[in-house]
């Protein structure tokens, strides 16, 4: 199926790959209409299992612990589950087999919180939450948006940073996301970890997310969780897990890649967007960089 979407997206001109649902841009090919317009529809369940991610902040890092988690705990060798499961991909057909899955259900969402299927909230599902400084989310954008087919490729670094900053990528602006977190932040459903807090704090990481969503694992298999999901152990098993697209995926992972790219003037002007936007918020003080 990926198979078919990408070569479908190859034949495609590159200012027809997104358009605009609800007012923010999202990829044609991998979320069409009828995929949101049916997730209103999608029934949560107070056991899910929820990620939620601005692109590039995390989203398969922490797909692959939330899998090894659930599947630790279950004693389970390996997790089952093959594909990253962002529920705005579900074609309608495939939402309603989500709905007889098991619990716990894995799911994950780049949405923005507003446009989130209602019965979430009303389940009080609890959601991992993963952001990630601007600047770098900002770069790792601006890869992933130029190696793969179904986003558009950018006319150049300067032209996706203005679009990063005017909102006009998929799934958004990153400061409207940050700002409707921020409102969730003393929310006991909610968890709200950075890629910079994870990088250092791996393992530490990964025994608060597991208790979070009320998972009982041994201090060995939390050490074994983390071990396995480092930057290197990841790209590594990355053939496995998202075939030829590992490469796309796991690009560099590191903090502070956006010195390699902001001009002075950019920097600044982040900063000052960044200040504007979010100063004295509680989710600024998490993503400071
Ligand atoms: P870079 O492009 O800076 O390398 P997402 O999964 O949300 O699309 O985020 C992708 C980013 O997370 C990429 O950043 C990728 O390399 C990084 N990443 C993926 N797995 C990681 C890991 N185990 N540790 C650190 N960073 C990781």
């Amino acid at each position: 199926v990926m198979q078919a979407l990408v070569e479908k997206a190859q034949t495609m001109k590159e200012e027809d790959k997104l358009y605009r649902y609800n007012g923010v841009l999202y990829p044609i090919i991998m979320s069409p209409p009828e995929n949101l317009k049916a997730l209103e529809g999608l029934e949560a369940r107070s056991d899910d299992v929820m990620l939620v991610a601005y692109p590039k902040c995390g989203f398969n890092w922490m797909v692959a612990v939330l899998q090894k988690i659930i599947a630790a705990s279950a004693g389970l060798e390996k997790s089952d589950s093959k594909i990253a499961p962002l529920i705005e991909f579900y074609s309608p057909e495939v939402q309603k087999t989500i709905s007889n899955a098991p619990s716990p259900r894995l799911m994950g969402t780049h949405l923005p919180p507003k446009d989130f299927p209602a019965s979430f909230s009303a389940k009080k599902t609890k959601m991992l939450v993963v952001f990630r400084n601007p600047k770098d989310t900002a770069v790792s954008y601006y890869h992933f948006t130029n190696k793969n087919p179904v986003l558009p490729t950018a006319k150049s670094w300067d032209a996706f940073y203005s679009d990063f900053m005017s909102g006009e990528v998929a799934w958004g602006s990153y400061f409207d996301h940050a700002l409707a977190w921020e409102k969730r932040m003393d929310d006991p459903d909610v968890l709200i970890l950075t890629y910079e807090y994870l990088k250092e704090n791996l393992q530490e990481g990964v025994r608060q997310v597991s208790k979070f969503f009320g998972f009982k694992l041994t201090e060995e298999q939390v050490k074994a969780i983390a071990d396995a999901s480092t930057f290197n152990a990841m790209k590594e098993s990355s053939k496995d897990s998202h075939g030829q697209m590992g490469n796309v995926f796991f690009r560099k992972g590191e903090v502070g890649d956006w010195k390699n790219h902001f001009s002075e003037a950019q920097s600044k002007q982040m900063d000052a967007e960044f200040e504007k936007r979010l100063a004295g918020t509680k989710i600024a003080a998490l993503l400071k960089y």
